[in-house]
């Protein structure tokens, strides 16, 4: 038995082929509740989905008081009463007839199948340039940010279907569009698949995808990177870089007033500063990668060495380029290159000196 969850804003025309489509394809095989969650569209989509309701087994809700794709999913979620639930649009670009893959993978033990885009059978249809330019950043940002949902192929599908259980004590808050998004990183569960589909034409109406869209994919990444803690370990990191600078500064000063030439001071300053960036690292930003044992350590304090030269060089060429070429005052161009350099750091930290 499944919940099919339908988002609707101004899609009146659309919601008569929608429940053909799908009572067509559900009919001898499931059981089934479509719940529309309409946000009180001008063209009284709301009002068209009741007279169906006495045709088809649907439920409708009017949010007056909230609008947003991915909110009125959670309010669906909320309504619905089966155990295995699907979401999809309602314009027809999701096809029905893919429902039951869906549902068949969640029967075989899959706790979230996507209706990909990028796998075999998959077709991202006509999408212009700009907005697959936008998909392509969308998608970059959030796998820097995420670890979770990096051998996704279509983490932005907006056609899924998951077992209701693996959000059951989570708090969904998503902004926007991205539901998906939001249960992928936020959600238990252990395994996910993809199911190739055709993303098809709007059947009628228009995309209500807008630069305000862009704003709220922003919003909601930074909400996430909080509710993670990826912006507390950055914050982490940084405050372990500041007490390494500290303590580079202190040792150079203490080996030079102590007698050894000022440049080898400054390098055994240099590796001191390394070493107490990577332990505190290792203690409080990254703990949670519970990296021990001497092959480990060893291994990633090597791959520190290398991700922190590489952040030198980077600062170095910053530094170079805003001032001779681009003419900025050297230590402007020296801060920038810092900020640079630290996010390269960071980077390098993430996905590889404390991976296992
Ligand atoms: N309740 C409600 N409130 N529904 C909304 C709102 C809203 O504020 N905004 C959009 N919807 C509904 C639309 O009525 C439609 O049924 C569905 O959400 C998708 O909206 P579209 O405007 O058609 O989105 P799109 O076609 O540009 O993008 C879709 O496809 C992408 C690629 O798979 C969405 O599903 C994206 O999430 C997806 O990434
Ligand atoms: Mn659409």
């Amino acid at each position: 038995m499944v919940s099919i969850i339908v988002p609707t804003y101004n899609e009146r025309e659309n919601l008569t082929p929608l429940l053909e489509r799908i009572e067509s394809t559900l009919r001898f095989l499931e059981d089934y509740e479509v719940i529309v969650v309409d946000d009180d569209s001008p063209d009284r989509t709301w009002r068209k989905a009741r007279e169906l309701s006495e045709d088809y087994p649907l439920k409708v809700v009017r949010r007056k008081d909230e609008r947003g794709l991915g909110t009125a999913v959670v309010c669906g979620l909320k309504e619905s009463s089966h155990d295995v639930v699907v979401v999809m649009d309602a314009d027809l670009q999701h096809p029905p007839e893919k429902i039951p893959d869906l549902v068949s993978e969640i029967k075989e033990g899959v706790d979230i199948a996507i209706g990909s885009r990028f796998v075999e059978g998959g077709d991202k249809g006509e999408f212009g340039f700009f907005r697959r330019l936008m998909s392509r950043g969308a998608d970059f940002l959030a796998r820097t940010l995420f670890r979770r949902i990096r051998d996704i192929r279509d983490i932005q599908s907006g056609f899924f279907a998951f077992k209701k259980d693996i959000v059951g004590c989570t708090d969904l808050n998503p902004i926007g569009y991205k539901i998906l998004l939001e249960i992928l990183i936020q959600a238990d569960y252990d395994e996910v698949s993809e199911v190739g589909y055709k993303f098809g034409e709007r059947s009628s109406g228009k995309s209500k995808l807008g630069v305000e869209s862009i704003l709220d994919y922003l919003r909601h990444l930074w909400s996430l990177s909080k509710r993670t803690g990826e912006i507390s370990r950055f914050f982490k990191f940084c405050v372990a870089g500041a007490v390494g600078t500290v303590l580079n500064l202190v040792v150079t000063f203490m080996l030079t007033t102590s007698g050894l030439f000022y440049f080898f001071s400054g390098a055994i300053g240099i590796e001191i500063g390394l070493l107490s960036n990577f332990f505190v690292n290792k203690a409080w930003a990254f703990r949670d990668r519970k990296i021990s044992g001497h092959e480990l350590v060893g291994r990633a304090l090597f791959r520190d060495h290398v991700v922190r030269s590489g952040g030198i060089l980077l600062n170095l060429f910053v530094l170079w380029t805003l001032t001779s070429l681009l003419g900025f005052y050297y230590l402007i161009s020296q801060m920038v290159g810092i900020g640079i350099a630290t996010l390269w750091n960071f980077g390098g930290n993430k996905w590889w000196t404390w991976e296992k």
